[in-house]
């Protein structure tokens, strides 16, 4: 990386943190590389000085930005298979748990707790249980705690829940306002929604059920070996680790944990 390359990721940094007030040293340097590249080919007329002042900014812009460094995209069911063979797990994993709680790591806008709480509705509704949903984005949470999503979203998101085994009705779980949607309060009640970096917020105690899906990618491999040690400890055993299907645990901890799926993993009872 050459020197004024160089400078530039640190005055981006400085200017990212304090702008959305998070502490990115968890995020490595190829990834903002790699999304500053991405960013200047959808707007080639921006120098790298003018991005820094665009994260001084308030506009539509700015937020644009600060969610392509972030990459919230997320959507209902994302990899459904995911979804499907945890409509078989899930209920077992979770009525066998003493703690009965699930986590979600990087739970972004909240389509993907949304999900697992419909699944859950539909295969075990008489187990209850509660979640923390962690994201450092404050953006995301606000929207993840609203529960509203733009109405030409559906289409896919009943897609989604259809491959992913859903047995009713879609659109039983939300209503219409205008162009968007609403999804049923109840549905989140148990969850708490928290902004803030997953490394520190996480609680100290154990969970039966961890969801850290599309998230290594933001990390070093040092914060890799740290989060990935940090969830194995955090799993209480006979508790499910989720990542997204082109995750995986490092080597290094393979043995600590049973592949039972394709990014699922399982900590022996
Ligand atoms: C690509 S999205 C994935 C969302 C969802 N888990 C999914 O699989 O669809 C990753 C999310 O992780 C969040 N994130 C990145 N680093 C984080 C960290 N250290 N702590 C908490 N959230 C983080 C980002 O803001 C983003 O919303």
């Amino acid at each position: 990386m050459s020197t004024e390359n160089n400078a530039f990721l640190i005055a981006l940094r400085e200017a990212f943190e304090q702008k959305c007030d998070i502490d990115t040293s968890h995020i490595s340097d190829v990834y903002f590389a790699y999304q500053i590249q991405n960013f200047s080919l959808r707007f080639p007329h921006y120098s790298l000085n003018d991005i820094l002042l665009l994260l001084e900014g308030q506009d539509a812009r700015t937020q644009l930005l600060i969610d392509s460094l972030l990459i919230t995209t997320t959507t209902m069911f994302r990899e459904p298979e995911t979804f499907r063979e945890l409509r078989r797990v899930a209920p077992e994993c979770i009525g066998k748990s003493t703690a009965q709680k699930v986590a979600f790591l990087g739970c972004s806008s909240g389509e993907e707790v949304l999900s697992f709480m419909i699944l859950m509705r539909e295969v075990a509704r008489h187990i209850s249980f509660s979640a923390v949903a962690i994201d450092i984005s404050e953006h995301a949470i606000l929207q993840a705690k609203s529960s509203l999503y733009p109405l030409h979203n559906v289409a896919e998101y009943a897609k989604n829940y259809q491959r992913a085994g859903g047995a009713d009705v879609f659109h039983q779980y939300y209503r219409k306002h205008q162009d968007l949607v609403a999804f049923k309060p109840a549905l989140t009640a148990p969850v708490t929604f928290q902004v803030g970096n997953c490394f520190t917020l996480l609680p100290q105690r154990r969970f039966c059920l961890i969801f850290c899906r599309h998230l290594m990618i933001y990390f070093s491999l040092r914060d890799m070996k740290r989060i990935q040690a940090m969830l194995i400890e955090r799993l209480e055993p006979g508790g499910i680790l989720v990542m997204g299907q082109s995750e995986s645990l490092l080597l290094e901890f393979e043995n600590k944990l049973q592949k039972v799926a394709e990014g699922m993993y399982l900590k022996a009872a």
